[in-house]
């Protein structure tokens, strides 16, 4: 896993759904954007073929199947460097990803897929040279979904499991952790003021 990377930065935005990350990744790059950098927004799953046969998936499943999910989220990954993360890396982007391959790792991991094989199907992602993982209980993050249960993917049980990969990943593999109760600015401030203070030595 891991190949070598590039001009532009990686930056990965991982956490449970509802813990804030679409509108943290997309205030860190206005920041970004503010202080004069090249900064590109972008999410998984993409909104390319494979990202479609997702929600498709997602939505018609009646039982998951992690190992076809993994292998799906991969083949949408793929695609999602060749057309937007690697070109703009090229042109010297700071990219800002609201998902990557840490969730596969926390998501199909939790739901019993061995991690080595999933990172091994991940074999042609770059590290990120930075991951922001924001982190909360499941219950809160329910809450701001507004208690709906959308499949499998967000039942509390499962939620918990993710949360726990999430923390262990971030131990083994310094992300940096933020504390995803926190209001919105507050939380951007941290968020900005960290990533501000890494960017110079990545
Ligand atoms: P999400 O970004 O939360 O989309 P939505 O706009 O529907 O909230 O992603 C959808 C789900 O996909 C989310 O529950 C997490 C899951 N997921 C995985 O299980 N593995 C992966 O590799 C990725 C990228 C997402």
């Amino acid at each position: 896993m891991w190949p070598a990377m590039r001009k532009g930065k990686l930056i990965a935005v991982e956490g449970l759904d509802g813990s804030g990350k679409t509108t943290q990744a997309c205030l860190l790059v206005e920041a970004l954007r503010k202080e004069g950098f090249k900064a590109y927004y972008t999410c998984e799953p993409t909104q390319w073929r494979v990202g479609d046969l997702i929600r498709l998936h997602v939505a018609k499943a009646k039982r998951r199947a992690p190992v076809y999910e993994a292998l799906l989220f991969a083949a949408d990954r793929y695609e999602h460097l060749a057309r937007e993360i690697r070109p703009r890396l090229r042109k010297g982007y700071i990219v800002v990803s609201d998902r990557y391959v840490y969730s596969s790792l926390a998501y199909q991991g939790a739901s019993g897929v061995s991690l080595q094989w999933l990172r091994n199907i991940n074999f042609f992602a770059p590290k990120p040279d930075l991951t922001l993982l924001l982190d909360l209980p499941p219950e809160e993050a329910l809450k701001r979904k507004k208690g709906k249960l959308k499949a499998t993917f967000e039942s509390l049980t499962f939620q918990r499991k993710v949360r726990k990969m999430y923390l262990r990943l971030a131990e083994e593999e310094g992300f940096l952790v933020f504390d995803g109760l926190k209001p919105v600015e507050t939380l951007h401030r941290e968020i900005f003021k960290a990533v501000s203070e890494r960017l110079s030595s990545l």
